[in-house]
């Protein structure tokens, strides 16, 4: 099984990115495990034909009330969507109360607990990580066993860039655990961003820009039919094509051209570079 965990600051694309790349892995015959871990549960709705799915926060405070942990089965929190891909959601808590890192910890715990990373059951895991919050429950993916290849998701502004770096700084972190980043998606606002100020960047903390994926109307399209990813409904879109050549790449990239990111520290990234 490749565990692939696609970070990025909110609004940036994870979900879409994430589920079309599940589309795309499942479409080629893997079985794929698509794991939405932003309390915003919304990375498997596309996944399940426009259903916001039961997240495991919610099924967990309902399960656990009536049932010996014991008992859970890995049906009781996966939801089978589309394409054959198994979808969950970690969820989080109210806005305002508690610790939304910690729903993705008690997940991950279950996974483990269920052996649901294990024994071939699925070809890809994709993880779906908010990542502009620096705190340990969103780098539990990064933990022994799960991540593996890194991807980030960036666009040309900076504070996409100003996320990216502190994402590169968990990797570093845990690189020991095997983890590592395969590289950046550059998923533009704007056709004529700054490729090359992105490509620096990408130099500077050690990795590459793996494809420039641009904005495409298809995706607003299909995003308000709520049915659908866009590789799906339009295969021919200059996004769907990116997003095939992007699935290719990490398909392809191994852990030996990946070396530990680099990251700036705060006072490099805000000065000259
Ligand atoms: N390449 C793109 N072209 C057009 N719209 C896009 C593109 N990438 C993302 N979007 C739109 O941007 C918004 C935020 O994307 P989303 O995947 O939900 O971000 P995140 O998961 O990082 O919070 C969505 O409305 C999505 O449709
Ligand atoms: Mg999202």
């Amino acid at each position: 099984m490749e565990n692939i965990v696609v970070f990025g600051k909110g609004g940036i694309g994870k979900s879409t990115i994430a589920a079309n790349l599940s589309a795309v892995y499942a479409r080629k015959g893997s079985k794929v495990l698509h794991v939405g871990c932003d309390p915003k549960h919304d990375s498997t709705v596309s996944l399940v034909s426009g259903a916001l799915i039961e997240t495991f926060m919610e099924k967990h405070a309902k399960i656990f009330g009536v049932r010996d942990r014991g008992d859970l089965k890995a049906e009781d929190i996966l939801t089978r969507g589309r394409l054959g891909i198994d979808c969950i959601e970690a969820g989080g808590p109210e806005p305002g109360v508690g610790c939304a890192g910690r729903g993705i910890s008690l997940m991950l715990e279950s996974f483990e607990e269920l052996g649901i990373m294990k024994g071939g059951r699925y070809d890809i895991g994709m993880f779906d990580v908010l990542g502009d919050v620096v705190c340990g429950g969103f780098a539990a993916p990064l933990r022994k066993g799960f991540a593996e290849k890194i991807v980030i998701v960036v666009s040309e502004e900076l504070m996409a860039l100003y996320a990216a770096n502190n994402i590169a700084k968990s990797v570093r972190t845990y690189a020991s655990n095997g983890v590592y980043l395969t590289g950046l998606v550059a998923n533009l606002k704007d056709g004529d961003a700054d490729r090359g100020r992105i490509n620096r960047f990408a130099r500077i903390i050690g990795t590459r820009v793996l494809e420039f994926v641009p904005r495409d109307s298809a995706v607003r399209k299909v995003e308000m039919a709520r049915k659908e990813t866009t590789v799906e409904r339009f295969p021919q879109a200059p996004f769907s094509k990116s997003i095939r050549s992007l699935a290719d790449k990490i398909a392809k990239i191994r852990k030996e051209s990946c070396p530990v990111p680099k990251p700036m520290d705060d006072k490099r990234f805000y000065g000259e570079w």
